[in-house]
């Protein structure tokens, strides 16, 4: 299995405060794998380095055999990672499908705009139509084309923003709490979802999640447990299930909400 993102000792420190503290995780191809820990341990900062919003202040990372750490989002997205945003980036006032055909922001080198406007773009654009269907299709909300985001439940969008970051088919794909406030139907469905487009397309995830009980159920290759910016335990859900005592000790006494 080849390794498409290989992080490697990273640190990130805000003033005084070590966010991510010696961070190492390997990605294989085709891996779907969970980042899990409670609140403020690193998980979005990681994902924000990875991805070159925030300049790492040590480490590496690799991206598809790519040095990555001084790229911008938008050569990182050229290499092929998307990512999205813990608090979900739609346009309210727009569809679901017209808020598949917008670029997400810092991460195309071009303007939305123009390239949705200017004429010689037109058979690309057209090409863009014909993939935001595909999407809506694999996410199977291709009923929501047409429905203001704004009128969609909190899943229904996560839904439409997991959609996005599809556009540009992506090998990698970092979900920032994708299922966070959604109810237990469907965010078994997005996992479902995901687990499908993997299968297909043989692409790679990273998904962090809140909630331990959670995502140990959803039958993900691997699990990486997060703590004070540091791995805390890597494992098979089996094997993070079997020591979860320990780490509910660990991690529910600090009222994280871990779970
Ligand atoms: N831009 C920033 N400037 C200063 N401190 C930051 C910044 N971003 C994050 N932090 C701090 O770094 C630590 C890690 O935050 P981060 O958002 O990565 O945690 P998280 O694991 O994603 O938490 P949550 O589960 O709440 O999303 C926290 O103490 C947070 O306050
Ligand atoms: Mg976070």
């Amino acid at each position: 299995m080849s390794t498409v993102l290989r992080v490697s000792n990273l640190s990130k420190e805000f003033g005084g405060l070590r966010a991510v503290d010696d961070f190492s995780l390997e990605v294989g191809a085709g891996e779907f794998v969970g980042l899990i820990g409670p609140n403020g341990c690193g998980k979005t900062t990681t994902f924000n380095c990875i991805s070159g919003l925030l300049d790492a202040t040590g480490g590496e990372v690799e991206i598809f055999g790519q040095p990555a750490g001084r790229l911008r989002p938008d050569q990182i997205q050229q290499l092929g990672l998307t990512r999205t945003f813990q608090h979900t980036r739609l346009w309210r006032e727009m569809t679901a499908i017209e808020n598949l055909l917008i670029p997400p922001r810092n991460q195309f080198g071009l303007d939305p705009l123009r390239a949705l406007l200017t004429p010689w773009r037109r058979e690309e654009e057209r090409a863009r139509v014909r993939r935001a269907y595909e999407v809506l299709d694999q996410l199977q909300i291709r009923h929501m084309a047409h429905n203001l985001t704004s009128e969609l439940s909190g899943g229904q969008s996560k839904l439409v923003d997991i959609g996005r970051a599809l556009m540009g088919e992506p090998q990698l794909l970092l979900l920032d709490e994708p299922v966070a406030g959604v109810a237990g139907p469907l965010a078994d469905k997005i996992f479902n979802d995901l687990h499908r487009i993997v299968n297909e397309t043989g692409i790679s995830v990273v998904i962090i999640e809140h909630n331990m009980d959670f995502i140990l159920r959803q039958g993900v290759d691997r699990i990486v447990v997060m703590d004070r910016g540091r791995v805390l335990m890597e494992g098979t859900p089996n094997e993070v299930k079997a020591s979860s005592e320990v780490i509910e000790a660990y991690l529910g006494g600090r009222g994280g909400g871990a779970g």
